[in-house]
């Protein structure tokens, strides 16, 4: 079947309004002819496979990485290294106007603020042992098959350095699972999810492989849905890996919460920093291991820092002896600040996960915090409890794309709202 796409959805497809409803084809841009097949039903339409571009639209180009592409060996982390950088950029936005105006938020979205290829200090990626050999990567766009990368044009070249190391240290050793790799000042930080745990083997030959990998701290964890619940164990560790938020250090727990790109986290911190302005007393809600917090109370503010995992708050209060700093450790799901304890609070930061903070929202709605600082990963969730605080009284200034997820459909944001 032959269709000309309309526009670009959300996820980077390309979306064909045909008389029977929406085609999706991802890898296919607006303008494009393109011959597609048709498959199983998608939303409110159906899910097309891309055959042949037909037509390319000028906002075309040649993708950066081999892995990137519709065939089914191609890696599902990127969706949009097709598009120029213009159209890029334009798409991205789109998305934040797009999720807004689902919610009648009429607002500016500010030019995006973008971080450069190799810079993701954070990935996950999948393994399994076949006859073949291990393979080790990210998972395919079309289904759960592991795609065995060479190259990875995201991620920092120390983890992409790792790839091959890992493969030949876990080949015939451990089945299947998944690795967390995460690039610090002292080396990687990496953490195994499997199902079974690390024989002897493994555990006596880790030392002497972790130090010549560049690996400072090598842990496992049974949890391969990385609910984090309970913490990694560790198997080696050579040196405790930290990272600096602006000038404090901080060490990390196993597998700890942290911005995808150095890069991206200084952005968003300059942005809340600014924010926050003079605000004397903050609270920092999921605060991580203090990317906000820390730095705000190096700003000589009063911060509580509000975070759901006891392993974060513990290093947030380690880090920031000192400081005029506490940090509690709090579900803010099921136990939101209540407008009663948010009174004396003069700016709240707010990052939540993908799922947003519609609980917490609700409350801060209710309440007299006369400046929210909301740092969001998803513009869909984002857009919903934008139309909560507007709705309690709330002005929106111009929202602050930052692209910390290049080439991927998602994008982080932060905005402030000020009481009227
Ligand atoms: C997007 S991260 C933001 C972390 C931090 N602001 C930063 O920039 O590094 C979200 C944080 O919320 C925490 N979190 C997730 N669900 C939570 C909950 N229900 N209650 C409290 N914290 C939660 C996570 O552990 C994570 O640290």
């Amino acid at each position: 079947m032959e269709v000309l796409i309309n526009r670009l959805g959300a996820r980077g497809d390309g979306i064909s309004d045909t008389a029977d409803g929406p085609v999706y084809v991802p890898f296919a841009l607006p303008g494009e002819m393109v011959s597609v097949r048709v498959g199983k039903s998608r939303g409110d339409g159906r899910a097309a496979e891309l055959r042949d571009v037909l037509s390319p639209s000028a906002d075309r180009q040649a993708a950066v990485c081999r892995h990137f592409g519709p065939g089914e060996n191609a890696c599902g982390g990127c969706a949009a290294q097709h598009l120029t950088v213009g159209s890029y950029a334009d798409w991205k936005r789109n998305v934040v106007s797009a999720a807004l105006a689902r919610h009648r938020i009429e607002i500016d979205v500010l030019p995006m603020i973008s971080v450069p290829p190799a810079s993701r200090r954070r990935v996950r990626l999948a393994f399994r042992n076949l006859a073949s050999g291990l393979v080790l990567g990210f998972r395919s766009g079309r289904s759960d098959r592991i795609v065995d990368i060479a190259e990875c044009p995201v991620a920092m070249p120390e983890i992409v350095a790792l790839i091959p190391r890992l493969r030949d240290f876990l080949a015939g050793r451990v089945d299947r699972g998944e690795l967390a790799i995460t690039h610090t000042d002292e080396g990687a930080d990496v953490v195994m999810f499997s199902r079974k745990e690390p024989d002897l083997d493994l555990r006596m030959d880790a030392p002497a492989f972790c130090a010549d990998a560049g690996i400072a701290r090598l842990a496992w964890s049974t949890d391969e849905a990385a609910s984090n619940a309970e913490p990694p164990e560790p198997v080696i560790v050579l040196e405790t890996p930290s990272v600096e938020f602006g000038g404090t250090t901080v060490h990390l727990p196993s597998d700890s919460f942290l911005q995808p790109t150095t890069e991206g986290e200084t952005a968003l911190r300059a942005f809340v920093l600014e924010a926050v302005g003079d605000a004397a007393v903050v609270a920092d809600l999921y605060a991580g291991c203090g990317a906000f917090a820390l730095p705000l109370a190096e700003a000589d503010k009063t911060v509580t820092a509000f975070e759901g995992l006891a392993a974060q708050t513990d290093a947030i209060r380690r880090a920031g002896a000192g400081l005029k700093i506490a940090a509690e450790t709090r579900d803010l799901v099921r136990q939101p600040l209540r407008p009663a304890e948010l009174e004396g609070f003069d700016a709240v930061v707010l990052d939540p996960p993908r799922a947003g903070a519609a609980a917490q929202v609700e409350l801060l709605a209710a309440g007299g915090v006369p400046c929210i600082v909301y740092v969001s990963c998803n513009p869909a969730t984002f857009a919903r409890d934008a139309r909560v605080l507007i709705d309690g009284g709330y002005a929106l200034d111009p929202v602050q794309p930052v692209d910390q997820f290049l080439w991927s459909s998602h994008l982080e944001l932060a905005s402030v709202f000020r009481r009227a």
